[in-house]
C-alpha cells in the first residue's frame, strides 16, 4: 500500500492559511502556491540518491556528497497543476516536464486524455505527478495510469489539498504511489469541492471564473 505523507512544516502551514483564505487575490495566490510548491519538493526529495565524492577545499580534501544524477521528471495535471511546477524546478532545475491534460466526459463523468506530452525516456525516470487538489481522485488516478501504460515505474503524487476521498480512490487504484499533501481536508462537497478546500484552484491561480 502507498504511504501518505503530510507535509506539516510551519512554513507550508502558514502559506496554506493564505491561500485558503477567498479574500487572497490572483498574484498573492499564485506566489504562495509556488512557495508551498518549492518547500514540498525540499521535503519531497529527502531520499533522493547520493554519491560520495572528494573535493578540494582551500584547506585540505573533503571527502563529501553530491546528488548521484537520478532522473527525475515533473508532471502537471492541466491546468491547475501548472503553478505547481516552477516551485518545483527551482530546487530541482534539471528534471524534464511532461504534461498531461484531462476533461470529464459528460456522459460517463470519465476523465479523458486530451493532451499528453511527456519526455521521451519515461522508463527511466522517476516522476512526480502534481495537482494542488486531490478531491474525488479521478484525474490523479487516471494521470498516473497514463504515466503507467507508457512505461513509468516510479511515481509519487503530490498536492496542497486533499479528501478523504481522493486519498482513497488512489491508494486502491495505484497502491505503489505515494502522495504528498501539504492538509488533509475534511471532505468533498456535493459538486465535487473539497471542504473547507480553497476553492477552485485553477481559478484561482489563472484569475479566471
Ligand atoms: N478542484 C479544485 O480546484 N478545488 C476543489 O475543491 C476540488 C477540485
Amino acid at each position: 500500500m502507498g504511504k501518505v505523507f503530510v507535509f506539516d512544516h510551519p512554513l507550508i502551514q502558514h502559506k496554506l492559511s493564505y491561500i485558503r483564505d477567498k479574500k487572497t487575490g490572483t498574484k498573492e495566490f499564485r506566489e504562495l502556491v509556488d512557495e508551498i510548491a518549492t518547500l514540498m519538493a525540499f521535503e519531497i526529495t529527502r531520499d533522493l540518491p547520493l554519491e560520495e565524492v572528494e573535493v578540494e577545499t582551500p584547506v585540505g580534501v573533503a571527502k563529501t556528497k553530491i546528488l548521484s544524477g537520478k532522473k527525475l521528471g515533473v508532471i502537471p495535471i492541466l491546468r491547475a497543476g501548472l503553478g505547481m511546477v516552477d516551485g518545483i524546478l527551482k530546487l530541482i532545475p534539471a528534471a524534464k516536464v511532461g504534461h498531461i491534460g484531462l476533461y470529464r466526459d459528460p456522459k460517463t463523468l470519465k476523465p479523458v486524455e486530451y493532451y499528453v506530452k511527456l519526455p521521451s525516456d519515461v522508463e527511466e525516470r522517476d516522476f512526480i505527478v502534481v495537482d494542488p487538489m486531490l478531491a474525488t481522485g479521478g484525474s490523479a488516478v487516471e494521470a498516473i495510469e497514463c504515466l503507467k501504460k507508457r512505461g513509468a515505474k516510479n511515481i509519487r503524487f503530490m498536492c496542497l489539498v486533499a479528501a478523504p476521498e481522493g486519498v482513497k480512490a488512489m491508494e486502491e487504484a495505484h497502491p505503489d504511489v505515494d502522495i504528498y499533501i501539504a492538509a488533509l481536508d475534511e471532505k468533498l462537497n456535493d459538486h465535487g469541492y473539497i471542504v473547507p478546500g480553497l476553492g477552485d484552484a485553477g481559478d484561482r491561480l489563472f484569475g479566471t471564473k
